[in-house]
């Protein structure tokens, strides 16, 4: 087991319906450590840098719209096993073949306002928290802080 890092987004669809806090609680209770976090509304330039592995996918006009229309809040979260523990906490990306029980099967709408976002590696855990925050502004491992 590693200690990784995953970069969440809870997605503009998160904030409007008001799952912030619930996300989050869920987030916490399954081990994970925040280590930085803030709100922030993306240009669709950023959400077209942050999203660019998809520039050739018929939905990345809509996706990018979608994640500039409205706040979002970028997450760094820490623990072992960061990325494949995260990605089985908010389940499969359709919320019509997401476990029972996890995130996305629970509050999102569609496979696009799908709550939250994970990272999907190791090396893109790295790679999407530096999207977001510099080193500086992620808080030392100490214990439960
Ligand atoms: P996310 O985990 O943020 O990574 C890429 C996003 O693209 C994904 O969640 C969905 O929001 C969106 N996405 C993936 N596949 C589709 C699809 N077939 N149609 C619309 N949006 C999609």
């Amino acid at each position: 087991m590693a200690l990784e890092r995953t970069l969440a987004i809870l997605k503009p669809d998160c904030i409007r319906k008001e799952k912030v806090g619930e996300v989050l609680r869920r987030i916490q209770d399954a081990g994970f450590q925040i280590r930085a976090m803030k709100m922030i509304t993306m240009s669709k330039a950023e959400a077209e840098g942050f999203y660019a592995v998809h520039e050739d996918k018929p939905f990345f006009d809509d996706l990018t719209d979608f994640m500039s229309g409205g706040p979002c809040v970028p997450v760094v979260l820490e623990k072992e096993d960061a990325i494949a523990d995260f990605r089985a906490l908010i389940g499969a990306t359709d919320p019509d073949e997401a476990a029972e029980g996890t995130i996305r099967s629970d509050f999102a709408g569609s496979i696009q306002e799908n709550i939250v976002h994970g990272s999907d590696s190791p090396s893109n855990g790295q790679k999407e928290t530096g999207y977001f925050f510099p080193e500086h502004e992620i808080v030392a491992n100490t214990a439960n802080t």
